[in-house]
């Protein structure tokens, strides 16, 4: 059966929001990692990428370990109605998986889905209503750091049902100051919410995180974050690319990759009405990923008023899966 999509535009999509963020983050040279999805080539270089080298895809155990984590946290809607809130879902590799993992013991009612990527939005809600033929997903276009829980459940009568959120590949992208306040103000007791997260090995973290810039310095991965520079129109021969690890000084704090871009050359860029200029030298962290080690994500978690029920971790420690509830 096939539906008509529904999506709600969130006001941090707003014209007025986009522009005003971007501005900021060209200004401060703190690029947030949204303004690598939103668009049709961006996200077409990031698919690209994803699949020739996301660990849950190409990396046995860190797919057995999803779904291990898929069956343990689902098992606990057995016989029950649910909802699923999938949220930053890209592709929804991961997702598709665990909502058929919750389709097989419960009844699914309700699907709702966040995503700052039009096009991932759309093919992901595809995905979902693949598996669910009764059920009409619900999009919602927006920045989820942004977006209040209550537009999410406006005009909504389901919210008393068991829900299952998901939230993959995207908190180390976010600066820990703003995310997990912003997770402890969205969830709601009772809510069930599965978290992967880019991790580091707890012992030798320094060594670790030297041997993991090459995930960061590859040509993929560089054509990918081009694209913002091309789409501002830059031409990215302007400067150079460079990764740069910073290492926390506070072990309950993540350390951090970005990819670097150097200006070579002063460039003045129109502005809106303005020009902006950047001075040869000017470098802004293209693209951010924090590193936790598990200690120091339990802590974040913990700290903020969520209960830790179970984590998984991949051999490498690259890979982090927590199991949380609001306490
Ligand atoms: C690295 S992908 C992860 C996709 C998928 N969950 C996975 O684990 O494979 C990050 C996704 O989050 C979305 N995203 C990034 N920043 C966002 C934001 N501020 N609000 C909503 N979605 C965002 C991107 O569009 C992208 O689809």
């Amino acid at each position: 059966m096939h539906h008509p999509r529904e999506v709600v535009v969130d006001p941090s999509i707003s014209p007025a929001f986009y522009w005003s963020s971007m501005e900021q983050a060209l200004v401060s040279g703190r690029i947030p990692g949204k303004f690598h999805y939103d668009s049709p080539a961006k996200t077409l270089a990031w698919m690209e990428l994803h699949k020739a080298f996301s660990p849950a895809i190409q990396d046995p155990g860190t797919r057995n370990l999803y779904s291990t984590a898929f069956a343990t946290v689902c098992a606990q809607f057995r016989g029950q109605e649910s909802d699923f809130l999938s949220l930053c879902p890209g592709s929804a590799s991961k997702e598709v998986t665990l909502l058929d993992a919750l389709n097989k013991v419960s009844t699914v009612c309700g699907i709702k889905v966040l995503e700052f990527s039009l096009p991932l939005l759309l093919d992901s809600m595809e995905e979902f209503a693949k598996l669910n033929a009764f059920v009409r997903p619900r999009g919602f276009l927006g920045d989820f750091l942004e977006t209040k829980r209550t537009s999410l459940d406006a005009a909504d009568s389901s919210t008393e049902r068991p829900v299952l959120a998901s939230l993959f590949g995207i908190v180390h992208n976010f600066p820990h100051a703003e995310v997990f306040p912003h997770l402890a103000r969205f969830f709601r007791s009772s809510e069930q919410v599965l978290v992967g997260i880019n991790g580091v090995a707890s012992r030798g973290t320094a060594d670790h995180l030297d041997s993991i810039r090459v995930q960061y310095d590859n040509p993929p991965t560089t054509r990918w974050v081009s694209r913002f520079l091309i789409e501002l129109g830059l031409d990215p021969g302007v400067g150079k690319f460079q990764t740069v690890v910073r290492h926390s000084s506070n072990d309950m704090e993540p350390s951090s990759i970005s990819i670097q871009f150097v200006f070579a050359e002063t460039v003045r860029l129109g502005w809106l009405d303005q020009q902006l200029v950047f001075p040869s030298g000017t470098a802004w962290d293209l693209f951010t990923t924090y590193r936790y080690h598990l200690p120091s994500l339990e802590h974040q978690f913990k700290s903020h008023g969520f209960r830790v029920k179970r984590d998984w971790v991949s051999a490498s420690g690259e890979e982090i899966i927590v199991w949380i509830e609001k306490s």
